[in-house]
């Protein structure tokens, strides 16, 4: 008799393990044949086992039970995407998530509730106005339950709802009646992606904390090509995996370690009305403060003049002049780790006039008395460079490394003349980078360099921290 038989023998027999689990005979036949039991029904059995009083670790792997917990919601929208929720389906269904299914009117054009039904062996609910739902499982418990809500595919239609806080329909309506992390994983053409009326709510949506795991790019089923590309099944399944993982243990990751973040652009004034800065929106910057607050880090933010709301952290301190910048970071030193990933602007620049007299500076220069203006420039100091070589240097010092060309040869540079332990560098050749939700990256330390692809500021962030988080023992935090 092999293991799987002796254990189902243990719990009473086929047919009395069939009717406790609401299973067909054949199905646990079928175990004792592969000698195998799905995963998806380990906690079943370890719960029957349980009030059977049976002990059944010498058959099941209990310690390799999933852990997770979590309760989800998937919101499935009508696209052609719309079958590969169901990939979706059987891989939480596998771990043994707590699942429930939402479809849309439209989705139901693309499956069925039958099929998801079948699937998730739980009903699928689909009708906001269902006598026989709302008794058993209202829309407000539906949207009260879960803790997080997927939306896959997510549709233009239903970021727009979401953004404007419509609710016409079940989905809807659970979308703006949660307290929940609410995950969408958009999937449209990449014209659809790309209008500037999706563009506006995907960043309505991002600025209410809403997450996005991006769409692929590439061939689409519409035969056109670009953005809007359903991300694999088992990368979002990862990706709700990690999040779930991460609330639930990343939470005290960083706790006792203090980091000082600088970011944004700084300014050099010309006189009362110009000045000079740069491209820099402070976004990966804050993504980095962001993360690592959530990671339990005690987190100060030195920012320059930005336009996106300021992070949640334990200080944020705003500045203008890299001169500025520079005294509130050696003020608020010592710190554990240091991460630069502020543009500072290099040169002050000075106006003077073509014999070389300078300005007032207090009063605007006025242009019907100067054809032409000059500029003297003072070069500012190196805020990263001044920390790293002084002897108030954090444990850990990171930089950034903003490129043209040669992006991880000069990376590996500012590394070295720095001296500083990771330099996360990149191209803003183009200048889209600066503003964008969007980054590509190197990740340079002495041995290694290791080539990100393009992903969202937020995801770098969160893949920093890990990195970040593997070197705390390395240099004794
Ligand atoms: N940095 C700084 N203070 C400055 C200039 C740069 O702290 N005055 C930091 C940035 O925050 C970043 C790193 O140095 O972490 C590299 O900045 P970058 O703008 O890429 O290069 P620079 O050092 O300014 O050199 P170059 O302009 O020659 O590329």
């Amino acid at each position: 008799m092999n293991k799987t038989s002796q254990l189902i023998s243990l719990l009473g027999g086929t047919g009395a393990l069939a009717d406790k689990l609401n299973l067909q005979p054949s199905a646990i036949s079928n175990w004792k044949k592969l000698n195998k039991i799905p995963l998806n029904k380990h906690n079943a059995i370890l719960e029957l086992s349980i009030n059977l009083n049976v002990n059944i670790e010498k058959f099941l792997p209990v310690k390799q039970l999933p852990k997770i917990r979590a309760k989800i919601l998937l919101i499935i929208c009508g696209g052609i995407a719309a079958y590969k929720s169901l990939e979706l389906i059987r891989l939480f269904k596998k771990i043994e998530i707590e699942l429930d299914v939402v479809m849309t009117n439209s989705a139901q054009k693309f499956i069925t509730p039958l099929l998801v039904t079948n699937l998730n062996e739980k009903k699928c609910y689909t009708d906001l106005f269902s006598i026989e739902d709302e008794t058993k499982m209202n829309h407000i418990m539906l949207a009260r339950k879960p803790d997080i809500i997927l939306v896959a595919p997510a549709t233009a239609n239903i970021m727009a709802k979401v953004a404007n806080g419509l609710a016409d329909d079940l989905a809807s309506t659970i979308l703006l009646a949660s307290f929940s992390k609410i995950i969408l994983a958009p999937s449209m053409n990449p014209v659809m992606w790309n209008n500037s009326a999706t563009r506006a709510n995907y960043k309505i949506l991002l600025d209410r904390g809403v997450e996005f795991i991006e769409p692929d790019t590439g061939d689409m089923a519409c035969g056109e090509s670009g953005a809007g590309r359903f991300p694999e099944p088992k990368l979002i399944f990862e990706n709700i995996i990690s999040h779930i993982s991460e609330s639930e243990s990343l939470a005290n990751q960083f706790k006792g370690i203090s980091i000082l973040i600088t970011a944004g652009p700084t300014i050099e004034n010309i006189d009362p009305v110009r000045f000079v800065s740069n491209r820099s929106s402070g976004k990966q910057g804050f993504e980095i403060a962001t993360e690592l607050t959530k990671r339990g880090a005690k987190v100060t933010l030195i920012t320059g003049p930005v336009n996106i709301p300021i992070p949640k952290c334990e200080k944020v301190i705003q500045v203008t002049t890299a001169k500025e910048m520079l005294d509130k970071v050696t003020q608020q030193l010592p710190t554990d780790i240091l991460i630069c990933s502020a543009a500072v602007a290099d040169w002050k620049f000075i106006p003077q006039t073509p014999s070389k007299k300078q300005f007032d500076i207090n009063n605007k220069i006025k242009k019907s008395k100067n054809d032409n203006l000059f500029f003297k420039t003072i070069k500012n100091q190196d805020i990263l460079k001044t920390i790293a070589n002084s002897n108030l240097r954090p444990k850990i010092v990171i930089g950034f490394s903003a490129e043209t060309k040669n992006v991880e040869k000069n990376g590996k540079s500012k590394l070295i003349s720095k001296k500083v332990d990771l330099i996360i560098a990149n191209d803003v050749s183009d200048g889209k980078v600066f503003g964008d939700d969007f980054n590509k990256i190197f990740l340079i330390d002495k041995n290694h360099c290791e080539e990100w692809n393009k992903q969202s500021k937020k995801s770098i962030a969160f893949k920093l921290a890990n990195k970040i988080n593997n070197l705390l023992t390395d240099f004794n935090l």
